[in-house]
């Protein structure tokens, strides 16, 4: 099969000016995004993307997690497709490229196929999975997670939002409940595009990460329970302090993950204080801690050092302590060959690259359980994510998508 030529390259303005048409659904408080997943905003959002991608000559099909599926026709019609994609729901207070460019950078390559009146032998499938993000719905990349059968349909259903809704009412709310089985699709690939959520690339001047590997995660929620009472008379050797508790035991995670530097980390981002109010010595608090390395030995010692130290300070404190397990995944090492093509089309458009090991959790860590998978990146300004302030370059974006371009129409194969 002959590889793309070197002159092949997507459309930057249009993939840029669709980046800003997206982020003017959800938009954020400070010039970023809140399309949080399972939101009327999350809906809108994909509603844009389907006109787009039924513009585009696609074929969508939805299934019962939401994930969407927008495929183009190869040649061969047993060919198992090759899929792209990434997710297009937000953090609360998200930048307008986390998850946005992978989508919207597989719409791209379409388009620029299309354009070119170039012909693939395999399919090729453009996703937006639900819920990457997590943050509403625990844990993270909750539907890619059902589909590589690593959870079950019933128990994502069944998760509930902070205010007691379930997902699978949600889902079916927005009207994005579809009808296929989920992860009935064999895929031949899989290739995510993002941006690199870390300071490496831009720090090294390279335009491509090469991601070969993944951290794993571990997310163990704990909730401490103490006594609320009068923050002015209770005398001080009464109080059961939940909240004072916590504290010590955030300083706890950031001293173990400290323990295992250099490539360990660890910080707690959910916390909920109860009853949340100025004079009351918090009851109840509820927080999840997030240990991350590239070895899953390291992530369990920090799970265990955590929780045998919380208990020692609840004890101390007269507190009481509980901890659940919400969100996890081993370390992730890419498929060799996806590895290589995604090398390869740098190589090949004289893009600078080096090897990366993505520090975030992405869809394409589940995906990899049942389809060989990689990753490229591009890099983001000072290496900062999941904050409004998030910021990437067209030339970025750009070189990105050729990279993806050129790995995807290499796997696909082009038809003389
Ligand atoms: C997903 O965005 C994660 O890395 O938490
Ligand atoms: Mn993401
Ligand atoms: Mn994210």
């Amino acid at each position: 099969m002959p590889a793309p030529g070197e002159n092949m390259k997507i459309n930057g303005e249009r993939l840029w000016d669709s980046l800003m048409e997206m982020a003017k659904i959800g938009p954020g408080v400070a010039g970023g995004n809140n399309r949080q997943t399972l939101t009327d905003e999350d809906s809108e959002g994909r509603h844009l993307f389907q006109d787009w991608c039924v513009a585009a000559g696609l074929t969508m099909g939805v299934d019962q997690m939401g994930n969407m599926f927008a495929r183009r026709e190869g040649t061969d019609p047993d060919a198992l497709p090759v899929y792209v994609g990434s997710h297009l729901d937000t953090q609360p207070t998200g930048g307008k490229y986390d998850g946005v460019l992978g989508v919207l950078g597989g719409l791209e390559i379409i388009r620029t196929l299309n354009d070119l009146d170039i012909k693939t032998k395999h399919p090729i499938v453009v996703t937006n999975w639900t819920n990457e993000e997590g943050t509403r719905y625990a844990p993270a990349m909750l539907a890619s997670g059902v589909f590589a059968g690593v959870h079950t349909q019933d128990w994502a259903y069944n998760i509930e939002d902070s205010e007691g809704l379930k997902f699978g009412d949600e889902l079916a709310r927005i009207g994005w409940r579809g009808d296929e089985e989920v992860g009935a699709r064999k895929m031949h690939a899989f290739f995510e595009l993002h941006i690199e959520q870390g300071p490496i690339l831009e720090a090294e001047g390279k335009e491509i990460g090469v991601v070969t590997h993944g951290q794993g995660l571990s997310w163990v929620q704990v909730t401490v329970t103490g006594k609320d009472s009068h923050t002015g008379s209770t005398p001080m050797p009464m109080r059961k302090n939940a909240g004072l508790g916590m504290a010590r035991m955030l300083e706890l995670v950031d001293k173990i993950a400290w323990s295992h530097a250099p490539d360990a980390v660890g910080a707690a981002g959910h916390i909920e204080v109860f009853p949340n109010s100025r004079n009351v010595i918090p009851g109840k608090v509820v927080f999840t801690v997030d240990f991350r390395s590239p070895d899953l030995d390291t992530i369990t010692d920090m799970e265990t050092e955590f929780a045998v130290e919380a208990k020692q300070i609840a004890e101390e404190m007269g507190l009481g302590i509980e901890f659940e397990k919400v969100g996890g995944f081993d370390p992730v090492t890419f498929d060799e060959g996806c590895v290589s093509a995604v090398r390869n089309a740098a190589e090949r458009l004289g893009y600078s690259h080096r090897n990366l090991i993505s520090g975030a959790g992405h869809d394409a860590c589940w995906i990899n359980k049942t389809t060989p998978t990689a990753m490229v990146m591009c890099p983001c300004v000072d290496g900062l994510s999941h904050n409004e302030a998030e910021d990437i370059s067209r030339e970025w974006a750009t070189a990105g998508a050729d990279v993806l371009l050129h790995a995807v129409v290499e796997t696909a194969g082009i038809v003389e």
